[in-house]
């Protein structure tokens, strides 16, 4: 296991700053998400596919010293990144595993709450984690995802390379663009009881961090993009270059994906 050690890696400190940017973007609903769950001082829980550090600092704040949180990533380069922010905030109560999130080797029925965001849409069987997270919920405990659906990801006025290269990620992924949508059948499939849901999409204009994430998006999976072969290089940054105008104009207005949560609990007795 690799503990917050709070080692810092200085090449990696713009990445970990863009990333901190991207995880701001949903802070807001994750919290009500708890709020509505009702995660409480004391709480173990469990984020899969935690990210650089995804919602680590919210849970650890809320479960308290009197609580523990792990984090689990199949990426030991997202954990390094993760430690620093982590162990910069104080958040001692929280500890970063390597790990598969459809067979994490953690105890059965030992967390209150076990969570997932944005994981599942990159995966080919999101059924796969949800039965490996109800495994891991004590009997009463939670389960919560959090995944989106590109049906609302659109700019304003439209624009060709939007849609160039939004296609192309959306290409590029090895889960459904849709899962959103999907994922109170998928809770109630693995056999929770009590199941809510609830969406929420947000509306930007340039300068706000949100605005640009196909932007970002893009730049990131540009690896993947190329190795789709629709896209040469240079034709990828021409799109990438019109984008970033487009954007940069004062009327151009962003309604982004549509982020799904859905949650429910273990039930009692089998
Ligand atoms: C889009 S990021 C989301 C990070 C974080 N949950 C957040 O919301 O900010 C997806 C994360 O899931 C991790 N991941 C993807 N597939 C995984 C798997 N099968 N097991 C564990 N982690 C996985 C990736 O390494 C990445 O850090």
């Amino acid at each position: 296991m690799m503990r917050n050690s709070g080692r810092v890696l200085d090449k990696a400190d713009a990445e970990r700053a863009r990333l901190l940017e991207q995880c701001e973007l949903h802070r807001m609903e994750a919290e009500l998400l708890f709020d509505r769950i009702g995660v409480d001082v004391g709480w173990r829980a469990l984020d899969l596919g935690c990210g650089p550090p995804g919602v680590l600092d919210i849970l650890a704040e809320r479960v308290g010293t009197a609580g523990s949180v792990v984090g689990l990533d199949r990426e030991r380069r997202v954990l390094e990144l993760a430690a620093p922010s982590l162990a910069g905030q104080c958040l001692c109560n929280v500890e970063l595993v390597p790990g598969e999130a459809t067979a994490t080797g953690l105890p059965g029925a030992s967390f209150d709450l076990v969570h997932e965001r944005l994981m599942l849409v990159d995966l080919p069987r999101p059924e796969d984690v949800v039965a490996e997270m109800v495994r891991l919920t004590r009997p009463g405990g939670y389960v919560a995802l959090q995944d989106m659906d590109v049906i609302s990801w659109t700019c304003e006025p439209a624009h060709p390379a939007w849609n160039l290269l939004q296609g192309a990620l959306v290409a590029g992924l090895a889960g459904d663009p849709h899962i959103g949508r999907r994922l109170p059948a998928l809770l109630r499939s693995a056999g929770l009881a009590d199941i809510e849901v609830d969406v929420h999409a947000g509306l930007s204009q340039p300068g706000e961090p949100a605005h640009a994430l196909l932007l970002r998006c893009a730049t990131t999976n540009r690896h993947r993009i190329l190795a789709a072969e629709e896209l040469g290089e240079s034709e990828l940054d021409g799109y990438l270059r019109e984008l970033e105008e487009h954007l940069a104009r004062p009327d151009t207005i962003v309604l982004g994906w549509t982020l799904f949560q859905a949650w429910g609990r273990k039930p009692l007795t089998a």
